[in-house]
């Protein structure tokens, strides 16, 4: 535990709203500086971690391990946790400007881009996010029923979190046991009847968003065929210059061009890829039954795949937050360097980081260096800032009156311990709670 003997009336305070990896790293910079006196992490639901838990694949656990990393913050006395308590609902942004001299949003993106054709809506087709957060546990998603029966699922996007996607869906069931996935889920992918998934690319290998570990990981999946047409892989000169130019297309292309050679070994699951297609309209009557696609160039054919679910893996994006400008078409909330600005003026004292920043792009890394450039801005206006009317205390006192239930961390580790002890009968991973009240249940439980 960092403790600081510093007058608890100096110093100045910040909120932060939203604790994944933005939000964690940004505390650890404020609280380092030594100029906050305290500094409050909100968020809406009750763990913390963001898209590192709900998001980062149940069977990629190593990549969760950074949550030791990003929970530093709260070793300091100044840091505290709000957990299950969401900005805009439970707390308004104006008590919060009011009780802090700092308020900053790291809420990042919860939506889905959508594809704009017909049949998009239809019982069947569903957005990444929406499985990401069913299969990672997130206690507001929605339970996600897959078709019955299910054999083949489309998903549309050449990015990491298609990969994702394509790879939950496909691999042996049996080995998602140890994982942190929610029983539940595991059950309903275990019961699934799902033989081929299909990822569909709108451009060429060369240009896929894909990273190369990422990638080949999809080759070593047991009992699952990778299936490539060699006729999606001929490069033009563009491709080949782009080929050239940037490693991770050179890795993408030689590892198709490997799998494009590889005869199937008779698998029970197949994953196929599809580059320079793109989805015309989804085919169903009361759900979804194929999809047709069209070519993107000229060497491509058209395709039409049968499929009971289809998946849009195009990108999360941003929901306008109350009180703050928004860039409709970005998703983002428009700043100047982390500084929030509504035409042109600055919003005094209230700052953006990470994906709510930037736009849905970036790995956990991306959003440390994000931070940093905004603690600098924040650090850097202080001596202009005025200070807030109210206190941190004061706003506590008043959230302990009203109807919600906040989380610390120490309630965080609570649930931490619950989900480690329903982990290991199955000898693997802590197992994800994905429902509010049996977290309020175990978390009050434990208190006792
Ligand atoms: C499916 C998926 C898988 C990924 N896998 C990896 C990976 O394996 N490796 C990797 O390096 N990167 C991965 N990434 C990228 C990485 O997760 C992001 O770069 C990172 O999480 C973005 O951080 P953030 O803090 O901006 O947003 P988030 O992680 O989304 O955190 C935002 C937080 O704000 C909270 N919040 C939202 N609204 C409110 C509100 N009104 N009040 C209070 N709190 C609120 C949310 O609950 C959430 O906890 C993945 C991304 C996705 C989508
Ligand atoms: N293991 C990991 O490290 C990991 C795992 C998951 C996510 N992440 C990171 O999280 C971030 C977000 O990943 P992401 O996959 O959501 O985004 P992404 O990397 O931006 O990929 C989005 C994909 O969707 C395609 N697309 C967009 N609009 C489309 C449309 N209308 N029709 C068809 N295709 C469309 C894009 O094609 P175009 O290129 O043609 O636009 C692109 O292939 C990335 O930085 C990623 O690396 C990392």
């Amino acid at each position: 535990m960092v403790t600081t003997d510093r007058p608890r009336t100096t110093g100045r305070t910040a909120a932060i709203i939203g604790a994944g990896p933005a939000g964690l790293y940004l505390l650890a910079n404020l609280l380092e500086s030594d100029a906050f006196r305290r500094v409050d992490v909100f968020e809406a639901v009750p763990a913390p971690f963001g898209l590192v838990r709900y998001g980062v694949a149940p069977d990629h656990p190593k990549t969760r391990t950074i949550t030791r990393v990003l929970a530093a913050g709260f070793e300091y006395t100044d840091a505290h946790y709000f957990g299950n308590v969401m900005v805009g609902r439970d707390v308004m942004l104006d008590e919060l400007r009011h009780h802090y001299d700092v308020v900053v949003f790291s809420t990042g993106m919860r939506g889905d881009r959508t594809l704009g054709i017909p049949g998009e809506d239809l019982p069947g087709s569903i957005g990444a996010s929406e499985l990401v957060a069913w299969y990672t546990g997130h206690p507001d998603a929605p339970k996600v029923s897959l078709p019955d029966p299910l054999r083949s699922a489309v998903v549309i996007g050449a990015g990491n979190v298609a990969l994702d996607v394509a790879r939950i869906l496909a691999r042996d069931p049996a080995s998602l046991r140890g994982t942190s996935m929610p029983r539940p889920v595991v059950d309903a992918l275990a019961a699934s009847t799902l033989t081929d998934v299909h990822l569909v690319a709108r451009r060429g290998p060369a240009q896929a968003k894909f990273t190369s570990p990422e990638l080949r990981e999809l080759g070593k999946l047991d009992a699952v065929d990778v299936v490539v047409d060699s006729g999606d892989l001929v490069l033009d000169d563009a491709d080949q210059a782009e080929v050239e130019s940037r490693r991770q297309a050179a890795t993408t292309v030689k590892v198709l061009h490997e799998w494009s050679e590889r005869s199937p070994s008779g698998a029970p699951r197949r994953i196929h890829l599809h580059f320079w297609r793109r989805p015309l309209r989804v085919h169903g009557d009361a759900a979804v039954t194929g999809v047709d696609l069209e070519p993107t160039r000229d060497t491509a054919k058209p395709l039409q795949l049968s499929a009971e679910l289809l998946i849009r893996a195009i990108g999360y994006r941003g929901r306008p937050v109350e009180g703050l400008p928004f860039d409709d078409e970005r998703g983002i909330v428009p700043s100047v360097e982390g500084r929030v600005v509504d035409d042109g003026q600055q919003l005094r004292g209230v700052y953006v980081t990470g994906w709510l920043r930037r736009g849905p792009t970036g790995v956990i890394g991306t959003n440390r260096p994000d931070a940093g450039e905004v603690a600098a801005s924040i650090l850097g206006d202080l001596a202009h800032l005025p200070r807030a009317a109210g206190e941190p205390e004061e706003l506590e006192a008043s959230l302990a009156g009203r109807e919600m239930h906040r989380l610390s961390w120490e309630d965080w580790h609570r649930l931490e311990s619950y989900e480690a002890e329903l982990g290991r009968p199955h000898g693997g991973d802590p197992i994800v709670v994905d429902d509010l009240e049996t977290v309020l249940r175990v978390v009050e439980r434990a208190a006792r």
